[in-house]
């Protein structure tokens, strides 16, 4: 065995990743949208070397990140079998995922998918890093990156968990336009009504998603199931509201939690204070508390408003806000893309 090599067996195959991976052949599917969009721009900041193969559902749309420009190619059956894909990441709608991710992982991609379609499937790891790393493994080759209110909901709590139990969750969610593509985005801006069923200028929509027969929204009920999926608790008493609110960028969760454990208002504040990728804004002597202006184009998580809950035991509420674009969907698919490399090259995760 070559010093700089790892050899890795796959589900299926004996691979041979070269330590040091350069020019990387990375594919995003739905490039022109915001979320691949963004992740182009994330994998730019972050100087990953690449080939980058960008699908849309035509050929030569434009994409600018900053000064540079990219056309995209059209997605078919055919046009990305002999690109030898590392990678690819999958930004569209769950059933162009559901048509095409199978086949990249038949070619060979490692596919980290931004969609529900696999997200409920035992064998797919939905994954946030800095929550549930060890979810990934080298024999991972299809990946589902979590829904936007999760990632911020799952981070804030995870490091509360580990040191308070946590044992109840009531979220209601204010979820920004973003969240539902370019289109929503129009809408706010323009007026017109082509993405919700009802103008979102001047207005709160409590319905995200389609209504279940339970009376919860899909995206209520993808809330619940995924934090309990991403936190290993399958037994989590969750329960949540989603709301879409009149703002371009950023989503906003209101969090009332219940502990096992007795926690003060000042452990509450130095555990959130001293996770990772958590900022904490908690100063309200100075109005310093998280906003969505203050969050767009950032990574961290903003945490604050943190107080005893005093109508219960071991309560608490706080307010937690993120930029959905970014932490809630393309810097943490890059975050599992940089994870997955860690593993190939043989690092403790
Ligand atoms: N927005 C968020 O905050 C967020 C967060 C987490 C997860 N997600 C999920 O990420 C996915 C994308 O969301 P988005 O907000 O980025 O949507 P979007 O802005 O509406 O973009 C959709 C993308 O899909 C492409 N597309 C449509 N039909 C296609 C086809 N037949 N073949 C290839 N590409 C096609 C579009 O390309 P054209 O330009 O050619 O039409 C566009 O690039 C969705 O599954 C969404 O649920 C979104």
């Amino acid at each position: 065995m070559y010093v700089s090599e790892i050899f890795l067996h796959t589900n299926k195959n004996l691979k041979i990743y070269n330590h040091m991976r350069k020019n990387l052949n990375i594919a995003i599917v739905g490039a022109t949208g915001l979320v691949g969009k963004k992740i182009l721009q994330v994998l730019l900041e972050r100087k990953i070397s690449a080939n980058f193969y960008l699908f849309a559902s035509g050929d030569g749309r434009k994409i600018e990140i900053g000064e540079k420009t990219f056309q995209s190619l059209a997605l078919s059956t055919t046009n990305f079998a002999h690109l030898h894909l590392d990678y690819a990441f999958f930004a569209v709608d769950a059933e162009i995922s559901k048509k095409f991710a199978p086949k990249f992982v038949k070619n060979g991609a490692v596919v980290i998918d931004n969609s529900n379609a696999f997200r409920r499937k035992k064998s797919v790891p939905l994954v946030v890093p800095q929550v549930n790393p060890k979810a990934l493994d080298a024999s991972k080759r299809l990946i589902a990156n979590p829904n936007c209110s999760t990632i911020q909901l799952v981070t804030a709590l995870k490091p509360l968990h580990d040191k308070f139990k946590i044992k109840r969750v009531v979220v209601s969610t204010y979820q920004a336009v973003s969240g539902a593509g370019q289109n929503a985005i129009f809408d706010l801006l323009n007026g017109t009504q082509t993405k919700f069923d009802f103008p979102i200028q001047n207005n709160l929509i409590p319905q995200i998603d389609v209504f279940l027969p339970n009376g919860y929204t899909k995206e209520e009920d993808k809330l619940v199931f995924e934090s309990k999926k991403i936190l290993g608790l399958p037994r989590l008493h969750i329960t949540a509201t989603a709301v879409r609110v009149p703002i371009i960028n950023c989503h906003s969760e209101s969090v009332n939690v219940e502990f096992e454990k007795s926690a003060t208002t000042q452990e509450v504040f130095e555990t959130l204070k001293k996770a990772k990728n958590v900022v904490l804004q908690d100063d309200t002597q100075n109005k310093i508390y998280p906003m969505p202006l203050f969050a767009n184009e950032r990574d961290e998580v903003f945490v604050g408003r943190i107080r005893k809950d005093n109508s219960k035991k071991n309560c608490f509420n706080f307010w937690v806000v993120a930029d959905n674009l970014r932490r809630g969907a393309a810097s943490n698919a890059v975050d599992i893309f940089e994870k997955m490399e860690e593993i190939y090259e043989g690092k403790d995760i």
